[in-house]
Formats: structure tokens, C-alpha cells, sequence
């Protein structure tokens, strides 16, 4: 969790974005990758995302806003800024805070548009079951 103004500002000039203020807590969220399941070189994405899919149902349940950063720049940098060991590596930052308001969710597209079934474009067999 990053809230020093000091902090912030370097951040910005890691991240190369400029949008860092106090009205937002910082949570940069990071990943042993040292720790990774054999096998799997995605497993430390996959489950950083999972965690951070998680803070997001429940901050949007208590009412609360998270902005997604992930232009880190260059995380090897960020790492040693945060003082972070090798092998934690940085996954996104997380900008938390009151939302000052709410607008609607955007148009989704419809999930028939992103489904294949069997190869990328394929289309539901007459003899699939109807999922
Ligand atoms: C995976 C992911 C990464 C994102 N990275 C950035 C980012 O690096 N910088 C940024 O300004 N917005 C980024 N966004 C978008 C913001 O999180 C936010 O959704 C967008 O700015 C719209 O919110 P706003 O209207 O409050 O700005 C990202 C969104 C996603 C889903």
C-alpha cells in the first residue's frame, strides 16, 4: 500500500503516468514468482488476477471504486523502488477510493461474440449439449 506523497510522485515517474493523487489508496499488487507451480509459467498472472477480480466484487459491495493500472513501465525498476526481493514481481496498481459517481455500465458485448467452442470460430454442433 502506497499513500506518501513522496512515494507517489516517484511511482508517476516509474509508471510514466501522471494521474497518481491523495484521494486514492495505492495498492500495488505483486507476485512470488519464485513460488511458481511447476509447469505453469502463467500461474503467477493467473492467480494475481484472481485475487485482484476478488478485491473488486467486494470493494463495488461496500460501495467503493477501484481504478486498474497496469502501464507499470519498467517492473524490474518498480520492484527495487518498493524495496520488493527478486522474484516479486509487480502486476498492476490498484487506485482505490469513494467514487464521486456511479454512471451506468457500458454496453457489453454478447457473449456469443467471445465463445468458440472446440477451435477459435467455431460454432455450437448440432450434437453439443446446449451449455
Ligand atoms: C487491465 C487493465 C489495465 C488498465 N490500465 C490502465 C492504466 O495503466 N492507466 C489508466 O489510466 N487506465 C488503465 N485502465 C483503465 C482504468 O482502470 C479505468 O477503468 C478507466 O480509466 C476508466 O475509468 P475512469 O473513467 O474513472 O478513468 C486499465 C484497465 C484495465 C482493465
Amino acid at each position: 500500500m502506497i499513500d506518501d506523497e513522496h512515494e507517489l510522485r516517484d511511482l508517476e515517474t516509474i509508471i510514466g503516468q501522471k494521474a497518481l493523487d491523495g484521494n486514492y489508496t495505492y495498492v500495488l499488487v505483486m507476485y512470488d514468482s519464485s513460488k511458481e507451480l511447476k509447469g505453469s509459467n502463467l500461474a503467477d498472472v493467473q492467480s494475481a488476477a484472481m485475487a485482484v477480480q476478488n478485491l473488486l466484487l467486494v470493494a463495488c459491495t461496500l460501495g467503493i471504486g477501484v481504478k486498474l493500472i497496469g502501464g507499470l513501465g519498467d517492473v524490474e525498476v518498480l520492484r527495487r523502488a518498493v524495496d520488493a526481493p527478486h522474484g516479486i514481481r509487480p502486476v498492476i496498481l490498484l487506485a482505490i477510493g469513494y467514487a464521486a459517481e456511479w454512471p451506468d455500465p457500458p454496453q457489453r458485448r454478447p457473449l456469443s461474440d467471445m465463445l468458440h467452442y472446440g477451435k477459435f470460430a467455431g460454432k455450437l454442433q448440432p450434437n453439443s449439449r446446449d451449455p
